[in-house]
């Protein structure tokens, strides 16, 4: 049996009313799936953690329909937080707020802030105008493992884990292909909790304002963790691989004899709409080692390199 079902104006309603039922619908964004539910719903919320695997005390972030539902969640918003959604949303970036009443525990595990987004897909938006209603949502994969960035991949990572009534709503490949960017909004400045698409020149273009990396080891972000993103096979970087191991590199990187090419991405969009379909692929084909030659640069480089740390750790 398959959960995946392909998109149209009745099914985001049944998928809306599923929510507001207390299953799980899993969606596409722009960047990897999420794994949403509603996010007043506790029982609900809870099963997010259940499927995941995820520890309880990892934070949600709430997917929203636009910036004017910003004010239910959050309280204090600074200028530069309203800044930053007028100029990036719908969009891949998150900012994490005060939180307000709305913004429970068991959304937050306990914090005093919230992460907030709007997701620029048509399938997510159309899906959260139609619910009318904050959705949890983490990454569509098991715990630590990697974001699946395909319907098909949802299935694989949590198929065994969801019940009848769930959802996987197929919007093929996610064009960005790593996660949002996290910005805490709740100092003076914008601190980087984890990078993404919109990279710190963005930020600072469109605050006038320094944007740096937090190194603040209280803030849970799970995906900050140093083993994270992880696929079965052994990820080593800008090694030379041997015969038999993968190889994701750029396109104008020749593939050495014996050695099994995963992705040749030609641009670092590229690289990074593809990163993960590639990492996936060496565990399909049962591979041990995959050597990763990595993109310079900054921006979505710099979060294409952030992630490939945390896939390589330990190796
Ligand atoms: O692109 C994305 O952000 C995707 C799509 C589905 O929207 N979502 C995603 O969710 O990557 P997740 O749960 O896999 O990663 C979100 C990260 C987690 O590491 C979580 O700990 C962190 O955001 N987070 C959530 N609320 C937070 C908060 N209040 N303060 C700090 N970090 C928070
Ligand atoms: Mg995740």
């Amino acid at each position: 049996m398959s959960f995946i079902s392909k998109c149209d104006a009745t099914v985001i309603h049944s998928a809306a009313q599923a929510l507001g039922a207390g299953h799980l619908i899993a969606f596409p964004t722009e960047t990897v799936y999420g794994l949403g539910a509603d996010a007043t719903n506790p029982d609900a919320v809870k099963r997010i953690y259940e499927v995941k695997g995820r520890p309880e005390d990892h934070p949600l972030i709430v997917h929203i329909a636009s910036l004017d539902q910003m004010d239910q969640w959050a309280i204090d918003i600074p200028e530069f937080a309203i800044k930053l959604a007028r100029d990036f949303w719908p969009g891949p970036m998150t900012l994490v707020l005060r939180r307000s009443a709305k913004a429970k525990d068991f959304i937050t595990a306990g914090q005093e802030t919230v992460a907030l987004r709007v997701p620029a897909h048509p399938i997510a938006l159309a899906l959260l105008k139609e619910f009318n209603e904050g959705i949890a949502a983490p990454s569509a994969n098991r715990f630590g493992s990697v974001s699946p960035t395909t319907a098909e991949a949802v299935e694989e990572e949590l198929g065994k884990y969801l019940s009848a009534d769930d959802l996987i709503l197929d919007g093929g490949q996610c064009l960005v292909g790593v996660e949002s960017t996290i910005i805490d909004c709740t100092k003076a400045t914008p601190f980087i909790l984890r990078p993404g698409a919109v990279s710190a020149a963005m930020i600072e273009e469109s605050t006038g304002l320094i944007a740096l990396a937090s190194s603040d080891k209280n803030i849970r972000v799970s995906g900050s963790l140093d083993s994270h993103y992880s696929p079965q096979a052994k990820v080593v970087l800008d090694a030379i691989a041997e015969p038999g191991d993968g190889l994701i590199a750029p396109d104008q990187i020749p593939t050495p004899d014996g050695v099994i090419r995963l992705a040749s991405p030609s641009s670092i969009e590229g690289y990074a709409r593809d990163l993960y379909a590639a990492l996936r692929l060496a565990d399909t084909k049962n591979l041990e080692v995959v050597v990763v030659l990595q993109p310079g640069g900054d921006g979505l480089a710099e979060a294409i390199r952030d992630r490939l740390a945390r896939s390589a750790y330990g190796n």
